[in-house]
């Protein structure tokens, strides 16, 4: 039983927006800024407007529906997630932080509630990193951690970069820099996000409660050869990319499993350039995305991957390791960590702290603002797959504790409402 969220406008929100997929029947496939986004940025709009709130789309391309306080000019309390996807994933990873979101403004709207502080809720881009790499860029942006003058210098993988992309989307790239938010404008933000891993269903708990976010980078290798013809280039006179970099790749994985300490090292994007059966290839490019706890296993795995690609160049094979993205292991705010805790307990949910192996907005923000992040229970683990899943029952028991404590952050005291939830 949920005291306050609605799973059935929380199911018709998410699975609406799960329409807006490049690839329907094969999981959720959403680019930044493709068709499929501009499509689903409108429909997020709307149901935002429906519940209430002022809708601008920032310069970036960031949707921001904002209840208003009594106070206009007091920070804002942020609450939101994402809604780009991975390739092939799954309609869960991004929409339920943005559907807890537009449902704590339902609820404000259902209990007649005015917030002291103005909400803003709001919905991001390009957290996955799909289309222009590395990730979490919109809340790198909004914190003034990547600068906009780099967009230009951010290409997809048919050569279009992030500021291109963003002008075919209606947006001026010139102007990416007003997305930008000062320090001390944010009051806090919280975020929701499905678990992604198989804890809290194998424990049967409702919540949890992040503490720590694990530190992580993403390197993008480009092998270089020179491409030539597959029947009449003598082996010995090969400088084939695709060689050099498979010996470098089938280390890798040894390297984390060696570490220990929970490390763990994944190449999930591979291209082989020109990409003709009979062609020598000339380019290789993969990436390679290693995560630990601890900061030092981070920049050891770094370290050492960097020397295993460097051992397979040479002999005119070129290797290059840029550095896409590094955010150390991110403590969330205690104070807010505890208040969702409780909240929780008085909801009469079972819950745990956490250490999150996932990356979110909320490690970005968490250096920006106090930021707290909420896990709901994701079915057997399984994440960035189509077969993701979480009961809309137990979605609206972590937005129950998300909109409990935005009651808290926003409203005078003890004027928060008492369940169940008036009939709308
Ligand atoms: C986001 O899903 C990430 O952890 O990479
Ligand atoms: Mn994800
Ligand atoms: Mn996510």
């Amino acid at each position: 039983m949920t005291r306050f969220a609605d799973p059935q406008r929380i199911r018709s929100l998410i699975e609406g927006l799960d329409a807006f997929t490049a690839t329907p029947g094969r999981g959720t496939t959403r680019l930044t800024y493709s068709p499929q986004f501009r499509a689903a940025s409108d429909y997020l709009r709307a149901q935002m407007e429906s519940a209430g709130l002022s809708v601008r789309e920032d310069a970036i391309g960031n949707l921001v529906g904002r209840l208003e306080g009594r106070d206009p000019g007091l920070a804002p309390l942020l609450i939101g997630s994402h809604f780009d996807s991975v390739p092939n994933g799954g309609k869960f990873d991004g929409p339920a932080g943005v559907a807890a979101g537009i449902e704590t403004a339902f609820l404000f709207r259902d209990h007649g509630l005015t917030p002291e502080r103005p909400i803003e809720i709001i919905a991001m881009i390009e957290e996955e990193g799909t289309r222009f790499g590395g990730g979490l860029v919109a809340s790198r942006i909004l914190t003034g951690e990547l600068d906009t003058a780099s967009l230009g210098s951010l290409p997809d993988d048919d050569g279009i970069t992030m500021a291109q992309a963003m002008a075919a989307y209606g947006l001026d790239p010139a102007q990416a820099g007003r997305a930008v938010r000062q320090p001390g404008s944010v009051h806090a933000f919280l975020e929701l996000h499905i678990e992604q891993g198989p804890v809290l269903e194998a424990q049967g708990e409702d919540v949890g409660i992040v503490e720590r976010i694990v530190g992580m980078a993403q390197l993008k290798v480009t092998f270089r050869g020179q491409a030539g013809h597959a029947g009449t280039t003598p082996m010995t006179a090969r400088c084939d990319a695709l060689v050099g970099a498979v010996a470098a790749l089938s280390r890798l994985p040894g390297l984390a499993y060696a570490m220990g300490r929970d490390a763990v090292l994944t190449v999930g994007k591979l291209e082989v350039r020109p990409g003709g059966a009979n062609v020598i290839p000339d380019r290789v490019t993969f990436t390679i995305d290693i995560r630990a706890p601890a900061e030092e296993v981070v920049r050891e795995l770094i370290g050492q991957c960097r020397a295993v690609i460097g051992q397979a160049g040479g002999n005119g094979l070129t290797a290059e390791v840029e550095e896409q993205m590094f955010v150390a292991p991110t403590p969330l705010s205690p104070e807010l960590h505890d208040r969702l805790l409780r909240n929780a307990g008085q909801l009469g949910l079972k819950s745990r702290t956490m250490v999150s192996g996932a990356g979110h907005d909320a490690m970005i923000l968490a250096g920006f603002a106090p930021t707290g992040l909420v896990f709901v229970p994701s079915h057997k683990g399984i994440s960035h797959a189509p077969e993701e899943w979480t009961d809309y029952g137990q979605l609206a028991r972590g937005i129950d504790v998300i909109f409990t404590s935005a009651c808290e952050l926003t409203l005078p005291a003890g004027q928060a409402p008492a369940s169940p939830r008036p009939a709308s």
